[in-house]
């Protein structure tokens, strides 16, 4: 039975729609319209984001458009504002936007409002943030702490970190924030040679505190602080927790007044707006943190209010899905021109690749039509020299969002007018590219025979019509950070609605983590003999001839 996507009037519309697009190159589609730049240009919440290097017209607009009614966008975002349980599969809504809407609506959850929760866990933080900023915060042999390790793995990692690092400016230096994630012990062992235990606090942040990688680190963090002589019974003093499951975290030994609330109706990988964000608020500041907020909720009210057509977010869906489903890419590059947002691909890997990396739809069919690509990308310039290649020649199709703010936080001499430009080059040559009839007039400009010049030419021919998206802001500050984050979480949203999937789940997650555990009793039971395919049993082999004892 076909979906209910490949059988909506308007995607079968679509796919005619794209035969006709696809006759025509961005630079045609730019010389028809003086006015292209401005006709596909946006600006919300302090963000403004040019989409006219994308081979789209106004028809693949309208056609979105019809599309998201046919589908019922309207109800799906207003279900995913007013908390309905939209992660079917678990029964639970997604109302991280709750979170950043300080006016507190009232939002019913099981029968709690949880507006009420939410403001009692931000007056918790706010507490303790000003009081690890005034030195009142002591660690077990009275020396005032100075150094807070987050100790958590996914969306207990990925945005706190990246944010935390991209709002280096307006860090207070108070207290330092380090984090830790991996079980690979070289990364703790490597964190702690820079620390003393004395004045260090650790974060055990874990929704469910049942992460085997942050459980073992904090064990690890545990046994370092115990193992000083004068902090041997002083665990409540140098560890504090973020978590749902109240009565682990005061198993591990965190007193309960040190534990932060998390709560089931937020997706780890959504979840830096709430208690999770407790090192951004420490490295930044209570005030900064609510700032940040502030942005995200002003995209909120962006998304749930705009029409498609004037949606930012529901744009970047619509065009990733245009590329995606209707032009075969594989991938997306996010490539921002700021040293600071040098994690943000990495943290969108974890938001668009967890969330809509999925096969079947909301009623269980498996998917006729691609979901989810695969998101990578890097900081500019350093991509330039490295897989900016394949943006231009390569055989696949990537399309980019370049991101840039306009001003800089270190002006450095021209630094910040040649980072720019050479932005603009990128996005301009992949529209252009050059011909084969100019390269060839250059290599003969060059003094090339026309032998050499014929030669020569096909390996510098760059097609260009390759599209992408620029979104900028004026500078880089918590409010449009948190703008530019709650933009990707929503445009995900906007995709899943088209998709039909649940964007709240993540059960692909769960086999490597039981076959990974089963692997680990092979592994470290030296009698215990494997019964794996070949390839498996024959590794598992190698590692315990190499770790005996
Ligand atoms: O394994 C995937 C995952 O569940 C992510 O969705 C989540 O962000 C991460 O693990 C960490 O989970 P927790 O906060 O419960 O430790």
């Amino acid at each position: 039975m076909p979906t209910r996507l490949s059988s909506a009037i308007t995607w079968k519309k679509l796919h005619q729609h794209q035969k006709e697009i696809a006759t025509s190159t961005l630079c045609e589609l730019f010389s028809t319209s003086s006015q292209r730049a401005h006709s596909f240009s946006l600006e919300a919440a302090g963000l403004h984001l040019d989409y006219s290097k994308n081979l789209i017209t106004k028809e693949t607009l309208d056609l979105f458009q019809a599309l998201a009614q046919e589908l019922g966008f309207d109800a799906a975002r207003k279900s995913l504002r007013e908390g309905e349980p939209i992660n079917h599969t678990e029964n639970r809504p997604a109302l991280h936007t709750a979170l950043r809407d300080k006016r507190n609506p009232p939002i019913y959850v099981k029968d709690s409002n949880i507006s009420n929760e939410i403001s009692s866990a931000k007056k918790q933080m706010a507490v303790f943030v000003k009081q690890l900023h005034q030195g009142k915060v002591v660690g077990g042999s009275g020396k005032i702490i100075r150094d807070v390790v987050n100790i958590g793995i996914g969306g207990s990692y990925l945005g706190p970190k990246m944010v935390v690092e991209a709002l280096t400016p307006y860090q207070q230096n108070k207290v330092q924030c380090h984090f830790v994630a991996n079980i690979d012990g070289s990364e703790i062992v490597e964190t702690l040679k820079k620390l003393h235990p004395e004045i260090t606090l650790f974060i055990v942040a874990s929704k469910s505190f049942g992460t085997q990688e942050t459980l073992h680190n904090a064990i690890a963090a545990r046994e370092w602080i115990c193992q000083h002589p004068q902090l041997k019974t002083s665990v409540d003093k140098h560890f504090v927790a973020v978590s749902s499951n109240i009565a682990a975290a005061s198993d591990f030994g965190i007193a309960e007044s040190n534990i932060f609330p998390m709560w089931d109706w937020v997706g780890g990988r959504y979840s830096l707006w709430s208690t999770i964000g407790l090192p951004i608020a420490i490295a930044i500041g209570m005030d900064n943190f609510q700032a940040l907020l502030d942005g995200a909720h002003e995209m909120d009210e962006h998304f749930f209010t705009a029409e498609p057509q004037d949606n930012m977010p529901f744009i970047l869906a619509m065009l990733q899905i245009w590329y995606n489903n209707f032009f075969s890419a594989h991938s997306q590059a996010v490539i921002p021109y700021d040293y600071y947002l040098r994690s943000l691909p990495e943290y969108l890997q974890q938001l668009e690749m967890e969330s809509n990396g999925k096969r079947v739809d909301r009623a269980g069919r498996a998917l006729d039509y691609p979901s989810a690509y695969a998101i990578w990308g890097g900081p500019g310039t350093n991509g330039q020299h490295a897989y900016h290649q394949l943006f231009h020649q390569g055989t696949q199709f990537i399309p980019v969002d370049f991101i840039f703010p306009l001003t800089t936080h270190n002006p450095v001499n021209s630094h910040h007018a040649m980072l720019i430009a050479n932005c603009l080059s990128q996005s301009r040559a992949m529209l252009v590219g050059k011909t084969l009839e100019q390269a060839t007039d250059e290599l003969l400009q060059q003094g090339h025979s026309q032998e050499e010049a014929d030669k020569l030419a096909p390996h510098k021919v760059i097609p260009g019509n390759r599209p992408s998206n620029t979104l900028t802001m004026d500078k880089l500050t918590p409010s449009s950070l948190g703008a530019l984050i709650a933009l990707y979480e929503h445009k995900v949203f906007a995709q899943s609605v088209i998709w039909d999937i649940n964007a709240f789940d993540q059960w692909g997650v769960e086999l490597g983590k039981k076959i990974g555990d089963e692997i680990y009793q092979s592994l470290s039971d030296p009698k215990q003999s494997s019964d794996y395919d070949d390839s498996t049993n024959q590794l598992i082999k190698r590692f315990k001839r190499s770790n005996q004892a």
